[in-house]
């Protein structure tokens, strides 16, 4: 076969930003309110940092105003909770993130489970993961990762997934889950593999629309991928790249590669996510529009 179609989730996410930009800019002028993203970290994770940074600095750009609580490790469960309280309180704030995973001694589901469901733009509130699996897709906040594959799979595939085949590799709660409801309301039919599948890579074979998203490098290589296949890399994984030569601490240097090996997946192919560039942007891009549409939901 050809070499596949390079799918450009950074040209797809800018556009998207566009439109942000826009609507932020004739919201404000129209009603003078600011759309509000607060992004709460806790914890000095490195990607996480980075991840958080990102969501920060790109909620400026839009026009929001951007609120980032950077919060040290052993931060209390009670005062990270009585965080989230002040910002669902805050009425300059349409937006809450908490950038997940948090440190053990937290529990996750009751900080979640805390957010507003109106300003839970990550889409992981209780209430918001209801109305997605019941198709309530007019009233959710969808999770930015899946919401963001889905445009590129519809990008490729158009609207209708009617008689495709969907495998997801992964069933987290943040990709797996949702990414299986949207393709299911889209009409694909829709497999969730994970580690415990019986032979994975034939199982893969048979999808139309191939989704990666389990955190290991370069795990899918071209023996899972069908000829002609949509493939989205949802994975984001540092690796070692000695050919990169080193660090000044001596250590070698580092690259991104997904959850697909894209060099052998792209000779199956019809049309794959690069990494970086494919999907990452594109999560970014959704938590903006996501936080866009809460703030307009707020001016009514
Ligand atoms: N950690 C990894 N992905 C995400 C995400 O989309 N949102 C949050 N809050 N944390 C994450």
């Amino acid at each position: 076969m050809a070499e596949a179609q390079r799918i450009d989730g950074k040209a797809a996410a800018a556009r998207i930003i566009e439109t942000v930009k826009a609507g932020t800019k004739a919201l404000t002028e129209k009603t003078g309110l600011v759309p509000g993203l607060a992004v709460v970290i806790v914890g000095e994770d490195p990607a996480s940092q980075v991840y958080v940074g990102s969501k920060a600095k790109m909620a400026s750009e839009c026009g929001f105003k951007s609120i980032k609580h950077e919060l040290p490790p052993e931060t209390s469960e009670e005062t990270l909770l009585k965080i989230v309280g002040d910002l669902n309180a805050d009425p300059k704030v349409h937006g809450i993130l908490v950038q997940l995973p948090l440190p053990k001694h937290i529990d996750e589901t009751k900080v979640i489970q805390t957010i507003d469901p109106d300003k839970d733009v990550d889409g992981f509130h209780l209430i918001n993961v209801g109305r997605l699996s019941t198709g309530d897709t007019a009233a959710a906040f969808v999770p930015c990762t899946p919401a963001g594959s889905m445009l590129l799979i519809r990008e490729v595939l158009g609207d209708d997934l009617s008689g495709k085949t969907a495998v997801i590799v992964g069933r987290s709660n943040i990709v797996g889950k949702p990414m299986a409801q949207l393709l299911l309301a889209a009409n694909a039919t829709v497999t969730i593999a994970h580690s415990r599948t019986k032979d994975l890579p034939a199982v893969c074979r048979g999808a139309d629309i191939l989704v990666a998203a389990v955190g290991r490098p370069e795990m899918l290589t071209g023996d899972y991928v069908k000829d002609g296949a949509v493939v989205i890399d949802v994975g984001i994984n540092r690796i070692e790249a000695p050919e990169k030569g080193l660090k000044e601490d001596g250590t070698p240097k580092t690259r991104l590669v997904g959850d697909v090996n894209y060099a052998e997946a792209a000779t199956n192919a019809a049309a794959i996510t690069p990494v970086p560039g494919g999907v990452g942007p594109m999560t970014i891009a959704m938590l903006m529009a996501n936080t866009l549409r809460s703030a307009c939901r707020a001016a009514g």
